[in-house]
């Protein structure tokens, strides 16, 4: 039975969340945490199964955009399927599998990372190579038909790979061949970036000359790190994460449990830890030496976090045939 299986990774933001917002720049990059999706036939349906989801999907082939009939769980696979067969012009009943180690809802960019690795899974099924801005755009129309109004850094991260320099919705790769490692903690707080949004606007309205400097330092950090990643420096990088995240925690979107966890890893030896993504819950990171990657993983795990080792990479979406 012919099978082809493509892989892509997750992201964080490493500096700028929150000022982002406000037009001010932000780095994100790709982490060596990957979802792969295997595409094969199916006799006269969409077969969708995910190491993540309870139980198999079974969608009918005559299925559209606009169908209110598709289960929300697998709503962004089936887009992912579907823009790729209209791109393509080749429409046959397929069978998509899905194993993400990417947790959902973590701010760690799950569902880009399955719809990048569906396009190109279904793509070279068909015996088609698509380039990866073709990727990356496909990717994202399915990714729009669900959220709306996405930003567009989710599934170039997870198309290119490597670290990117945002702002003001232009989107630059960060040219460094480094490689970092890192400590994510996972609270398992959920929360509403919306709200956490509406939460920082609110006190700028309320202290406006003291949350824009705040916002202008964060800018800076983002610039000097963006030369430092280039270099390599990883501790002047872990001061530059420590002092971000101390100005997240002055505008209110850190989470004692957040605190905690970054606490507990700088304490085990990080060279820098801060919250990631827009906080309220959710994920922090650590920058660590290779050599204390277990302490500093262990040190989250009996603060009550879900430790993930890994590391930034230069690795966007591959093909495994
Ligand atoms: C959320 O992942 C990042 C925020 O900066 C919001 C945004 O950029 O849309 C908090």
């Amino acid at each position: 039975m012919k099978q082809i299986t493509a892989s892509a990774p997750a992201k964080i933001i490493l500096f700028g969340e929150h000022s982002v917002v406000y037009g001010y720049p932000a780095i994100a990059t790709a982490i060596n945490l990957r979802a792969y999706v295997t595409a094969s036939p199916a006799s006269n349906e969409f077969r969708i199964s995910s190491t993540q989801l309870p139980k198999i999907y079974n969608v009918p082939f005559s299925t559209s955009f606009s169908d209110n009939n598709v289960p929300p769980q697998v709503k962004p696979i089936v887009y992912a399927i579907l823009v790729t067969q209209d791109y393509l012009d080749k429409h046959t009943p397929l069978s998509i599998h899905v194993d993400s180690k990417i947790p959902m809802g973590a701010g760690l960019g799950s569902s880009a990372a399955v719809n990048v690795a569906t396009v190109a899974a279904v793509s070279n099924y068909y015996g088609v190579s698509l380039d990866k801005p073709t990727i990356s755009k496909l990717a994202f129309e399915a990714e729009k038909i669900v959220h709306g109004t996405p930003s567009g850094i989710d599934n170039t991260i997870s198309t290119f790979g490597g670290l990117i320099y945002y702002q003001k919705g232009k989107i630059e790769q960060i040219n460094s061949t480094n490689e970092f490692s890192l400590v994510i903690g996972n609270t398992l707080i959920s929360r509403q970036t919306k709200v956490l949004v509406a939460k920082v606007r609110a006190l700028k309205e309320i202290l406006p000359s003291v949350v824009v400097k705040i916002f202008s330092s964060i800018g800076d950090i983002v610039n000097l790190a963006k030369e430092e990643i280039v270099s390599g420096n990883i501790e002047k990088l872990g001061h530059l994460i420590n002092i971000n995240h101390g100005l997240l925690e002055s505008i209110g979107v850190s989470h004692r449990k957040l605190s905690e966890l970054v606490h507990a890893a700088l304490s085990a030896g990080a060279l820098g830890a801060k919250l990631t993504g827009a906080g309220g819950g959710g994920c922090m990171f650590a920058l660590v030496k290779k050599e204390n990657l277990s302490t500093v993983a262990t040190a989250i795990k009996q603060a009550g976090g879900v430790p993930i080792i890994t590391s930034t990479t230069l690795d966007g979406v591959l093909i495994h045939g």
